[in-house]
């Protein structure tokens, strides 16, 4: 059994308006809910930890979601920050050599399927794994002037997705490592191949995309609306 952490501690600047976009309703629940959802719907998903925003007003209070367990910390600075206290937020029994599962509160379209494959893999990796998607776009290197100084190949290139499964001590160790040498990490990832390690990629739908706009929202209501 594997537990989450799940980041939601963000103001949603780019997204904008008054409530932070983890908070939002879609189809009758928070966005959120809907994330939660989708990752506890897993029957090797034990339990979350979610992480909120010093102060956070909208916070439901849950203590379970579907008949799992929810856990509440606060969040940092930075996204990775807010990992990070999630990390050390995990019950004891998770041990410091297991799986846990990051997944940004943002994504709500993650589906059941990928999240298997996910886990079946990524258990079976030394390292771990990250969901992703291959580069579909042609991909221009910009100069300072706005015009384009070339075409790059987009041969090899993946979108880093959540979640993202490594080991509880060894994904702490990354972060703080990041932490310390100042370096703003992403995604959790990048903070293991700081330490020359090499999670495995395993591609998932590009429909488990971030809400990052209105637009976004605007997609994932629409995908909603095609699956009632
Ligand atoms: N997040 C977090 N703590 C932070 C920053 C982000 O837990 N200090 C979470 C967000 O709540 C979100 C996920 O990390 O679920 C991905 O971040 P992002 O999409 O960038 O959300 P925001 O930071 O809220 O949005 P913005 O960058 O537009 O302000
Ligand atoms: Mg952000």
């Amino acid at each position: 059994m594997t537990w989450a952490v799940v980041p939601a501690a963000g103001s949603g600047s780019r997204f904008g308006g008054d409530m932070p976009k983890q908070y939002l309703t879609v189809a009758g629940r928070t966005l959120l809910a809907h994330t939660l959802q989708a990752l506890l719907a897993h029957p090797n998903v034990e339990g979350a930890v979610v992480v909120l925003a010093d102060g956070d007003l909208h916070w439901s209070g849950w203590s379970s979601f579907e008949g799992k367990p929810l856990l509440t910390c606060i969040g940092g600075q930075a996204r990775a920050d807010s990992v990070l206290a999630g990390l050390a937020a995990l019950p004891d029994s998770v041990r410091m050599d297991d799986f846990v599962l990051v997944h940004d509160a943002a994504r709500p379209n993650l589906q059941l399927a990928d999240l298997d494959q996910l886990l079946e893999r990524g258990r079976n990796d030394p390292v771990g794994a990250i969901l992703a998607s291959p580069v579909r776009d042609t991909l221009k290197r910009a100069g300072d002037d706005g015009g384009i100084d070339r075409t790059e190949p987009r041969e090899r290139l993946w979108r880093a997705l959540t979640p993202q499964l490594f080991r509880r001590l060894q994904l702490t160790r990354a972060l703080e490592g990041a932490r310390d040498a100042g370096v703003n990490v992403t995604d959790e990832s990048m903070a293991m191949e700081r330490q020359g390690l090499r999670p495995l990629l395993v591609e998932g739908a590009e429909d488990n995309f971030k809400i990052t706009t209105p637009a976004d929202l605007a997609r994932f209501e629409f995908i909603l609306s095609q699956r009632s």
